[in-house]
């Protein structure tokens, strides 16, 4: 591989809707020497969304689009894509379901981060529905984003355990300190 210096690196857009603790993760981690990334967007679908803040606080370009009209969000995002000569889309708790015509244009470009070991639980709740049936395990997965919801080919996974003490909330915390270890890890499988 090449040797990745500051230019070299594939330039990543992350898009949000939340917390944004996978977007701060996945800025920390650009930031490493072996990082094949730099993180030089951030998207948001909501001014809410709280890891926003992350743009100001590592100098990134940020930009909130609202996605009501999905048509007009979608253009002014492939400028601000083609402009800023994106090559990676990273979706890190993004909850707006991106167009087919989209998805096709950056094909095999688009991942994501899921809460659940998928094929198992895709769509929301994962938590809950892990526990209401008793699993034993649960976990989270990096995959292609195509035009199925949380369908397209697997990347990675990492699998946590689940006690019979666990909650929604003491298992969403366990799976999102394994989807900081994924998302850098599944990154780099992608340029090795
Ligand atoms: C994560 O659990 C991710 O898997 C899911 O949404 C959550 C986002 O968390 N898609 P954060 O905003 O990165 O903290």
């Amino acid at each position: 591989m090449e040797k990745l210096t500051g230019l070299n690196r594939v330039k990543t857009a992350v898009f949000i809707s939340g917390t944004g603790s996978n977007l701060k993760n996945l800025i920390k981690y650009s930031k490493i020497k072996k990082s094949p990334i730099s993180i030089n967007l951030i998207i948001s679908n909501t001014n809410k969304a709280r890891g926003l803040h992350y743009g100001d606080l590592f100098h990134i370009k940020k930009k909130i689009l609202n996605f009501k009209n999905i048509k007009n969000a979608e253009k002014k995002l492939l400028t601000l894509l083609m402009t800023n000569k994106i090559e990676l889309i990273c979706l890190a708790g993004f909850m707006k379901v991106l167009s087919k015509g989209f998805i096709k244009r950056f094909n095999g470009k688009i991942i994501n981060i899921h809460p659940s070991l998928l094929p198992k639980y895709k769509g929301l709740n994962t938590h809950n529905r892990a526990i209401q049936n008793r699993d034993k395990f649960s976990g989270c997965t990096v995959h292609y984003v195509t035009e199925k919801l949380d369908s397209g080919k697997i990347i990675m996974q990492r699998k946590v355990k689940i006690t019979k003490k666990d909650t929604p909330t003491t298992l969403a915390k366990k799976v999102l300190k394994q989807e900081h270890r994924l998302y850098p890890e599944a990154i780099l499988k992608i340029f090795n």
